[in-house]
């Protein structure tokens, strides 16, 4: 399977393809789902949750599966309960500032505490057997913590980097625990029948490359150091990292997700160049803008082409957007980027 093949930069016979967010709003068939269950209440019904999965395959010829999910869903287990609101995302009530607030916090059990997700996961991978890998995925540490001490999305991350320079111990233990409960959770998506780990620290880009390495770096690590031996490729996506790459490359897995703020080849660059040796470089995952896909078709493919030119054929080239799509995306420039994608041949 292509993505497979990349991600362990074999060549392959087109340059594979996936897309963050490729279930979700834009597609009627979710929106006429959702008119009827919440999101929550999606994830939490397998059936509801593979037929998800499902639908951007059934429409583009997409080269792998990710379980309908949330980095989030993890975190009621471990005592922090969260909802969904119309307008704000992402609520956590039980918001994380002071060593107190830690209390009654445990590693999550994924058996006991997201069983749908691994429900979800073994319903997809029936279906998709031979045909196409499935993505398990899980949020970074400190993506996770920013919405457990912000209580929610956030500008400044005024209170996640307070308590990272005021009370750093207690910053530590959180990421402590999230780590260990991101390590358990991805095995157990591996156990259920994920061939492919994604991890994403959506919002690290908010740091400087000295916070980042001091305080966040060791936990990502530890993370991926955790599920190394799971005889599956991780893919490391750090949104907004693009000034820190060889630093996020330092913290492990195989293919390293990059955002549009950098040109590939850049990007690819200096990755080559933090790698320790050349046997053990890193594929790469991305990176057009998301918002590219708003524009007339011609365009969308104008800037495909450029990634695509980037890579310049290279093996362990992956493509995807630099983030996720977005609800306003028309599904006619989905079905043309991953045509375009699938048609390019380096010359
Ligand atoms: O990629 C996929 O197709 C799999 C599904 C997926 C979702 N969330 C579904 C979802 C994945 C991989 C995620 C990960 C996730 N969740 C991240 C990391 C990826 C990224 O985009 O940076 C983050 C930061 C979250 C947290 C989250 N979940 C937010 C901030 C929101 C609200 C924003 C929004 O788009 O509404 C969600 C909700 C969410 N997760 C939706 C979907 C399809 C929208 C739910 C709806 O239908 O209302």
């Amino acid at each position: 399977m292509r993505l497979l093949d990349a991600c362990r930069r074999t060549p392959v016979d087109a340059t594979p393809v996936w897309l963050m967010r490729q279930a979700g709003r834009y597609l009627p068939e979710y929106r006429a789902i959702r008119e009827k269950l919440s999101f929550i209440e999606m994830c939490k019904r397998p059936e509801v949750a593979a037929e998800v999965t499902l639908q951007p395959l059934a429409r583009f010829e997409l080269d792998a599966a990710i379980v309908f999910a949330d980095i989030l869903l993890p975190l009621e287990g471990m005592g922090i309960g969260f909802r969904f609101t119309a307008g704000d995302g992402p609520v956590i009530d039980h918001t994380v500032r002071s060593a107190a607030d830690l209390e009654g916090l445990r590693v999550v059990r994924p058996r006991e505490d997201v069983p749908y997700l691994l429900e979800t996961i073994r319903l997809v991978r029936a279906e998709i057997e031979g045909k196409l890998p499935l993505i398990g995925f899980a949020g970074a540490p400190f993506t996770l913590a920013s919405y457990i001490v912000e209580g929610g999305h956030s500008r400044h991350y005024a209170e996640t980097k307070k308590l990272m320079y005021g009370e750093p111990q207690t910053f530590a233990r959180l990421m402590r625990l999230l780590a260990d409960s991101v390590v358990v959770c991805l095995q157990a998506q591996v156990e259920a029948g994920a061939q492919v780990l994604q991890i994403f620290d959506s919002w690290v880009g908010c740091l400087s490359p000295y916070d980042y390495q001091r305080l966040v770096l060791p936990w990502t690590k530890r993370v991926l150091d955790g599920v190394s031996d799971l005889d599956v490729p991780v893919i490391h996506f750090a949104n907004g990292a693009s000034a820190m790459l060889p630093l996020v490359a330092r913290a492990g897995g195989d293919v390293v997700g990059v955002d549009w703020r950098i040109g590939l080849d850049e990007a690819w660059r200096q990755l080559d160049e933090a790698a320790d040796t050349p046997g053990e470089r890193y594929a790469v995952q991305g990176n057009l803008d998301p918002v590219a896909l708003l524009g007339p078709g011609d365009e969308v493919e104008a800037r495909a082409a450029d990634v695509l030119g980037r890579a310049r054929g290279r093996a362990g080239h992956i493509f995807n957007l630099g983030h996720g799509l977005i609800p306003q995306t028309p599904p006619d420039n989905v079905r043309r980027l991953v045509d375009f994608v699938h048609s390019w041949r380096d010359s």
